[in-house]
């Protein structure tokens, strides 16, 4: 099914999303969270990274990766010459963390991507970076999985050009297949950087 978002006319500043996120009770979510996770890094930047949700090192802290994901994601960053404060943005699809780490249900998505979009309006990124299925699933409206559709530029909105790729959580786990996953996803990043100019 397709979960159109809702238009909801000029998006508002960063820090008034950002306040009602901090009190949103739309989803169960809220209840079990111990903080919410709005973003880090530079809302001028032209590149934003988009995750699936927090986990709980995020949780804990109220900042999207901050664990071992996040700090693989930090040395992907570096890796392309970029400031991981100054250079991008990042942030998720949901912005609670769902209880053990579990994919978030679709009422849980439904309920806080209007946020996301209104927080990508005002960012307005020259390039996005999907983060795994559930970045890639809800920002694209696919259910393709991501080693289908990673290397491959969409378009988020009709606009704004998304590479699908690994999510560093998966690019950690131990497994045969992980070598080739980050040599696709440095490719990707690469293709990132040169649409950057
Ligand atoms: N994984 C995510 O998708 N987002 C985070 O913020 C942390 C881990």
């Amino acid at each position: 099914s397709v979960r159109a978002p809702v238009v909801t006319g000029p998006p508002r500043p960063l820090p008034v999303i950002a306040a009602e996120v901090v009190s949103c009770t739309k989803c169960e979510l809220a209840k079990t969270r111990t903080n919410t996770v709005f973003s880090r890094g530079n809302p001028e930047a032209k590149l934003c990274f988009v995750g699936e949700a927090p986990g709980a090192d995020e949780d804990a802290q109220g900042i999207p990766f901050v664990g071992r994901a996040g700090q693989l994601l930090d040395r992907m960053i570096q890796a392309m010459g970029l400031d991981p404060e100054k250079d991008v943005y990042v942030c998720n699809i949901i912005k609670c963390r769902p209880p053990g780490n579990r994919k978030p249900e679709p009422e849980e998505t439904d309920a806080c991507i209007p946020y996301l979009h209104e927080q990508i309006a005002v960012v307005d990124p020259k390039v996005i970076v999907a983060l795994g299925n559930t970045a890639v699933g809800t920002l694209l409206n696919t259910k393709l999985g991501i080693t289908k559709v990673r290397g491959s530029w969409k378009l988020y909105r009709g606009k704004i050009p998304v590479m699908p790729t690994y999510h560093p959580s998966y690019l950690l786990r131990p497994s045969a297949q992980q070598g080739e996953a980050k040599k696709q996803a440095w490719d990707d990043l690469q293709a990132v950087m040169k649409e950057l100019g």
